[in-house]
């Protein structure tokens, strides 16, 4: 069954614009479990843009699915996977300037370095998941690092700006996909998936879990907008007021 993991990043992109306390990813991470995510994604960057250290060390006690801990296959971000164990992690491409991440990562750029990386997690009992473009040397050399999983690039599907070019990127993520699995190799997919372009990507065969951020994140403020304006009112009166407006 396709499963989802929620990427909490931009919650804390939310706390970080005032570098405040709220509002918390674990807290956010507990709600989106009770929503039904099957698993929770972090990002924790090189700048520290968003999430913290601290925020992936107590995720790791408190995420009752699995944690998917996404960073770039640096040394340091290494050292901190081994340090805290997620239950997978997805090997991303990163930049200081970008605004996001802009694609997958290019496997042939390194690939002896890129399978001691795997080497080194997965011999630790950490999964490794790397974040390519549905492309077939990509897929080829992804295997031969050993990995165990890929997550596809969504992000050139979403953005595509006309119906041809969506159904054929949606048609190279279904023959990356199949030719991955041909391979052994496990297949998520994410990137740039709103509830408006997910279905297609959804019936996929193959593909089992899509990793999704920004669109949640966007409609859970949103959604909760009209009961935090009423609950500021309520805390605007005074104590027997908000009493009696309770009752
Ligand atoms: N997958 C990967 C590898 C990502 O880098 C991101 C963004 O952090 C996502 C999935 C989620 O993307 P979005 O926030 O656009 O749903």
């Amino acid at each position: 069954m396709l499963t989802l993991g929620v990427n909490i990043d931009h919650i804390a992109t939310i706390r970080q614009a005032r570098r405040t306390i709220e509002p918390d990813p674990v807290a956010a991470a507990f709600l989106a479990e009770l929503g039904g995510a099957d698993g929770i994604t972090v990002h924790l960057r090189e700048d520290r843009r968003h999430i913290q250290d601290r925020d992936v060390e107590i995720l790791r006690q408190t995420v009752r699915t699995h944690l998917n801990l996404e960073m770039a296959p640096t040394e340091e971000m290494i050292e901190i996977a081994l340090r805290i164990k997620p239950d997978y992690v997805t090997l991303v491409p990163e930049k200081r300037e970008e605004v996001t991440t802009e694609g997958g990562l290019d496997l042939l750029s390194n690939l002896d370095y890129f399978a001691q990386v795997v080497d080194r997690l997965q011999s630790s009992g950490i999964p490794v998941s790397w974040f390519i473009d549905a492309q077939e040397d990509q897929i080829k050399a992804a295997a031969q690092t050993n990995a165990l999983f890929i997550e596809l690039h969504t992000g050139k599907y979403a953005e595509a700006h006309d119906e041809k070019s969506r159904q054929q990127e949606l048609s190279f993520l279904n023959q990356g996909t199949q030719q991955a699995k041909q391979l052994g190799l496990r297949v998520n997919a994410g990137h740039g998936l709103t509830y408006w372009n997910v279905y297609p990507i959804a019936c996929i065969a193959g593909i089992e879990e899509l990793n999704i951020g920004h669109t949640i994140i966007s409609r859970a403020v949103l959604v909760g907008m009209e009961r935090a304006v009423r609950e500021m009112k309520l805390a605007m009166q005074k104590p027997q007021n908000q009493e009696n407006s309770r009752k």
